[in-house]
């Protein structure tokens, strides 16, 4: 399908990703012409192949290393920039230095992405939205905290210092946490930058892919929480307790490019679940679902039982809509399901 207007050119960082492979279908739809980052050129190559229809409105940029200025004086070189998208940010629980693996690329990336906009955007331009996450809201240390709703006045309190030596789930929220704090200083010391920023801030991301996944094994480290249902005995208990769909995450990103409201603030984009309301919504739709999908104890979820999120900001400020429950996991294991076919006859 051809793009409805030019609105411009948007620079997307992470457009290989999950989430930013949907942002990436998002703005191409919405009429953006698009220009994602990506480390090597193959790599270009990969993601550029995944929008066929949108050859023309696509072109790519290598930016090596994230966190050093110049890798990204190419990108503005043409001075098309209008807007940024940055969804780059190492997402892995898989951890040997949180430093080098996690917590460098996070936040020297966030403020570079900025430094990047300031020194080559040649003032054309007009929002950086960045990718955050409940993670950065979610106070870990408070567990299950029932009756406390978070919303986007809260901020995990966490430190570089314990940041450093703590276990991967907690490091990688720090590093979360921690770059948006360090977008949000930045903008403070640089009121005269030209551009504003906005922050999306989604708890764990389900939903499908943009383009179809050939297989299972380089998941998301939220679909991979989805994946391992597959053929498990029971159903995972309580972690977040919040989530939001790949495609409203993505539709976020891009409300958040244009909203003029959304200049200076954050969105919390989810909504309450647990693993037993993912399981019973799949396995009423699909019958793949009921044969492979442990049952659970069906019904018996509440979201009074811990804290809850409250993403209503995002529909107020945004216009956002959500999709039901029933749409996500549905989606997501249509398409889990597909990937383990091929899997299974490669
Ligand atoms: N999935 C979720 O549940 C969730 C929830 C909240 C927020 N987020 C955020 O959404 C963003 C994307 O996550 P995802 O779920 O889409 O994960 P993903 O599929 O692993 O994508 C991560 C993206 O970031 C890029 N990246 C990671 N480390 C990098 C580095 N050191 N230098 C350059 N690029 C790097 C990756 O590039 P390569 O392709 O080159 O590796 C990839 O494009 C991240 O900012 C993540 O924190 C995700």
């Amino acid at each position: 399908m051809a793009a409805p207007q030019n609105k411009g050119t948007i620079l997307v960082t992470g457009a290989g990703g999950y989430v930013g492979g949907q942002i990436v279908r998002e703005a191409l739809e919405s009429g953006y012409s698009v220009r994602i980052t990506a480390r090597t050129e193959s790599a270009a190559a990969r993601t550029i192949s995944r929008y066929p229809s949108y050859a023309a409105s696509l072109s790519s940029t290598i930016v090596p290393d994230i966190t050093v200025l110049e890798s990204y004086a190419a990108a503005f070189a043409d001075g098309s920039i209008v807007g940024i998208i940055h969804a780059a940010s190492p997402f892995t629980l898989n951890v040997e230095d949180n430093v080098r693996d996690l917590l460098d690329p996070a936040v020297k990336g966030a403020t570079t992405i900025l430094e990047a906009a300031l020194k080559y955007g040649g003032g054309k331009v007009r929002r950086v939205v960045s990718t955050s996450s409940f993670a950065a809201i979610v106070d870990p240390e408070k567990g299950l905290n029932p009756g406390y709703s978070y919303d986007e006045k809260d901020w995990n309190p966490v430190t570089w210092d314990a940041a450093v030596k703590a276990p991967s789930l907690i490091a990688y929220a720090a590093s979360k946490a921690l770059a948006e704090r360090a977008m949000w200083a930045w903008v403070d010391a640089h009121p005269d930058a030209g551009f504003t920023l906005a922050t999306i801030c989604p708890p764990w991301v389900f939903g499908p892919y943009a383009y179809e996944i050939q297989d299972t094994k380089t998941l998301s480290e939220s679909v991979v929480l989805l994946n391992n249902i597959i053929d498990s005995p029971s159903v995972p208990p309580f972690d977040f307790g919040a989530y939001a769909d790949s495609r409203e995450v993505a539709a976020a990103h891009i409300l958040a490019l244009e909203v003029p409201e959304a200049a200076g603030q954050r969105f919390l984009v989810g909504q309450n679940f647990r693993y037993q309301a993912i399981v019973d919504a799949a396995r009423e739709a699909l019958p793949e679902a009921r044969e492979r999908l442990p049952v659970g104890k069906v019904g018996d979820w509440s979201p009074e039982d811990a804290h809850r999120v409250d993403g209503s900001k995002a529909t107020k400020v945004l216009g956002l809509k959500y999709l039901t429950l029933k749409d996500t996991a549905v989606d997501t294991y249509k398409q889990l399901f597909k990937a383990r076919a091929l899997e299974a006859k490669a």
